[in-house]
């Protein structure tokens, strides 16, 4: 028996798989194994051989079928770390650097735009691109006759004859998303809206469908200063510069009053933009105080609330930030365009992580 447990126990521990352990555990204690012929031999022993043979048969059965469950468990161990070792990866690699996608540059500066303004209180609000000429017109105390409308160059929607309904027109600025949002929430209320907006014209620097986004404050003791301060933080955070110098100057919109159009300070020595230094004056946006009609119009009262409002161009930002000479190429779908100017679809731009890294 000394000799059965040496044999196995041996085998055992030099098994190197499960199917040599499977063939060990069939010759030593299978149904016809090795110790199954030796319990037979049982029947043949005088009762005081049984009794010795007996318990030690079992305890050499005992013994072989624990060695095999170790050994087995020490296999499967073993298969775990080689396959951890052989199927590695280091998760802290880069990802791959061109992904086949890019996000364009409009969405990729709404999102900056988005951020910087998140960081200031301003919330996100939206309106239908096809609105009704007097959420686009009246509303923002533009009536009928009024030669904003016709500068405007609107596109109107085509109306059956005996159609009651409102006129519509593709929107021709962000604004009507201001009159929506104070019917929707009323004051106070802090907004940007930004998206996509529709004139007839189309040059190197017009294009039919262009991109705007709005900004609306409103509350009990808003001037012009917060305005100003409001607008800087942004040029600063959105040209990813320590100081700007803005510039207002009178300038006049039916639905603000006063009305500023704002220009930064700026230098395109060696032909590229630099903000924030120079002699050179850029216009970036229109802006003012809303004008007491347009809150009526939006529901709120005048006397007890103030705020004020500003409209940019996104794309004429974006040009400017990332060097796009000409307007049409963002909406001519070039591939080799878009992997140019495009941004890595994983990064999305917050002002702690960076904005445009
Ligand atoms: N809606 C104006 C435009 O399209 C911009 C603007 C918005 C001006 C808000 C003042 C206040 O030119």
């Amino acid at each position: 028996m000394d000799d059965l447990k040496a044999k196995y126990l041996t085998q055992i521990a030099d098994a190197g798989d499960e199917s040599a352990l499977e063939a060990i555990r069939l010759a030593a204690v299978g149904k016809k194994g090795e110790v199954a012929l030796k319990m037979r031999e049982l029947g043949r022993m005088t009762p005081e051989e049984r009794q010795v043979a007996g318990p030690a048969l079992n305890a050499l059965k005992d013994e072989i079928n624990s060695a095999l469950a170790a050994k087995k468990a020490a296999l499967a161990d073993a298969a775990l770390d080689e396959r951890l070792r052989s199927e590695w990866l280091d998760v802290t690699l880069p990802t791959r650097h061109r992904p086949a996608g890019t996000i364009h540059p409009i969405s990729q500066v709404s999102e900056e735009v988005t951020a910087i303004f998140a960081e200031m209180g301003f919330s996100v609000a939206e309106g239908p691109r096809i609105d009704t000429d007097w959420y686009n017109f009246d509303a923002l105390n533009i009536p009928g006759h009024h030669p904003a409308r016709a500068e405007m160059d609107t596109f109107y929607m085509h109306r059956a004859e005996g159609d009651n309904r409102p006129p519509h027109v593709l929107r021709t600025h962000t604004s009507p998303v201001q009159i929506r949002s104070m019917e929707k929430t009323g004051a106070p209320t802090r907004i940007i809206c930004p998206g996509g907006v529709y004139r007839a014209d189309y040059d190197q620097t017009h294009t039919p469908m262009f991109h705007q986004v709005e900004g609306l404050a409103i509350d009990k003791d808003i001037s012009m200063a917060n305005l100003k301060w409001v607008l800087e933080e942004f040029v600063k955070s959105y040209f990813e510069v320590d100081g700007v110098d803005l510039r207002f100057r009178a300038s006049h919109f039916p639905f603000t009053e006063p009305s500023a159009e704002v220009d930064i300070r700026c230098s395109w020595e060696g032909g590229t933009l630099k903000v924030g230094e120079g002699d050179d004056w850029l216009e970036i946006l229109g802006s003012g105080m809303v004008h007491p009609k347009v809150l009526q119009a939006g529901g709120i009262d005048p006397e007890e609330w103030q705020g004020f409002a500003f409209g940019m161009g996104i794309d004429r930002i974006a040009m400017l930030k990332y060097g796009v000479p000409d307007l049409r190429a963002f909406f001519d779908s070039d591939l080799r365009w878009l992997r140019h100017y495009g941004f890595a679809a994983l990064d999305v731009p917050t002002l702690h992580g960076g904005l445009s890294r």
